[in-house]
């Protein structure tokens, strides 16, 4: 059997991974400047995070959402103390594309209505909810499209308020990225998240903020919304939450009702997807690292912001798009081949992605700059955005 073609692959195959950097087949080294999409939230292998696991294995690794599972627990106490959200609910799934469809899904329960408005860039995950609220029409397939889902532009207020004035009674939720990631690193504006907020409590809709990529203290904050002080009814998370484990969270503002079997998943919330994302929790609290994402964030831009070939950079704490005056395939293929770093790119051509573990240090950052100096110093004249 093949494996179904979907992936353009780098021709690199990783091995061992450790902090910052991984190994391939043939022994070389690579600096980790972009996770795996954002994935990597304290580093691969983290000794903590690895002795969690390990010992978990050793106990029990699964069994159903039908038994009790004090590991849930735990996880929901810390999730909400360190995220500032003690008074919501969390329903555990297994990716950010699950939990983006159960709080569409739950929204809906909640107030009886269909339509959801969602923004130009955005990216919510492959379901088919989820999909029918992203910005792609090359991956949204037939049976995805519905009348149901209302696209208005970001950051564009007055589009906002003219669709409310029109169809208001009918959109269920909106749901809107932290920061959008796949989108190209944009970042709301104060106005349009809080006009956003305001319109959803006029007219009895559901705020949903995605916070799969830019949350788990990737911004600088637990959540990126959070620099807004908004409360949202509904928060999603996923990506940093395992830090490679599969897991996936819904956090629900307690007026949401639960009842048995509204919502539900086989693997959701297992004994080892917890001891994970515990593990996560207690590096990121123990070792300080929302505030390293920050100050990080900002040696990285301080170091880089004067190179040749970059017109803008958007970034919150270790959440970096850097805009060049060109397409940044050639730059991220020379920074992967020539330098061993990996980056990401976005669906705006001209963006590198940056999004390294929250727990990198001056030196690995430095490993970064100086590369990219030297490829943006010696890149062809050619601008081929
Ligand atoms: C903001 C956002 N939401 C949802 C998803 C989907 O997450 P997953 O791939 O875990 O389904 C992604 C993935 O890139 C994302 O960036």
């Amino acid at each position: 059997m093949n494996l179904f073609n979907v992936y353009p692959l780098f021709n690199i195959n990783p091995v061992k991974a450790q902090g910052s950097f991984l190994w391939d087949d043939k022994g070389e080294q690579y600096l980790d400047f972009y996770g795996g999409h954002a994935v990597i939230s304290i580093g691969h292998n983290h000794p903590y995070y690895q002795n969690k696991l390990k010992e978990q294995l050793g106990k029990i690794s699964f069994y159903s959402n039908s038994v009790q599972n004090e590991l849930q627990t735990e996880l929901a106490e810390k999730l909400g103390k360190l995220s500032g959200y003690e008074d919501y609910n969390l329903f555990l799934c297994n990716s950010g594309a699950e939990a983006n469809e159960n709080a569409l899904k739950l929204a809906s329960f909640h107030n009886g209505k269909s339509k959801v408005l969602y923004f130009s860039g955005s990216f919510h995950g492959r379901t088919s909810a989820a999909v029918s609220v992203t910005d792609n029409p090359e991956i949204v397939a037939p049976v995805n499209y519905s009348g149901r889902f209302i696209k208005s532009e970001w950051n564009n207020v007055e589009q906002l308020e003219a669709i409310f004035e029109t169809q208001g009674s009918e959109i269920s939720s909106v749901i809107i990225e932290g920061i959008q990631g796949v989108g190209g690193i944009m970042i709301p504006t104060v106005e349009f998240v809080t006009k956003i907020k305001e319109l959803c409590e006029q007219y009895d809709a559901v705020l949903i903020l995605d916070e799969v990529q830019s949350g788990y203290g990737r911004s600088g904050y637990f959540f990126a919304h959070q620099e807004f002080s908004i409360r949202p009814d509904i928060i999603t998370t996923a990506k940093g939450m395992g830090n490679g484990f599969p897991i996936g969270g819904v956090l629900i503002h307690p007026e949401f009702q639960a009842s048995n079997g509204l919502l539900g998943t086989t693997f959701g919330g297992n004994h080892l997807a917890c001891a994970a994302a515990i593990a996560v929790l207690d590096v990121i609290k123990d070792e300080n690292l929302i505030e390293n994402a920050r100050k990080m964030g900002d040696y990285i831009e301080n170091e880089i912001k004067d190179f040749p070939h970059i017109t803008s950079i958007r970034r919150k704490g270790l959440m970096i798009g850097i805009e060049l005056d060109r397409n940044c395939s050639e730059v991220r293929s020379n920074l992967l081949y020539s330098h061993h770093i990996f980056t990401g790119n976005s669906n705006d051509k001209s963006v590198l992605r940056i999004l390294p573990a929250l727990n990198i240090r001056k030196e690995e950052a430095d490993l970064f700059s100086n590369a990219l100096k030297t490829v943006l110093e010696n890149i062809s004249i050619q601008i081929n955005v």
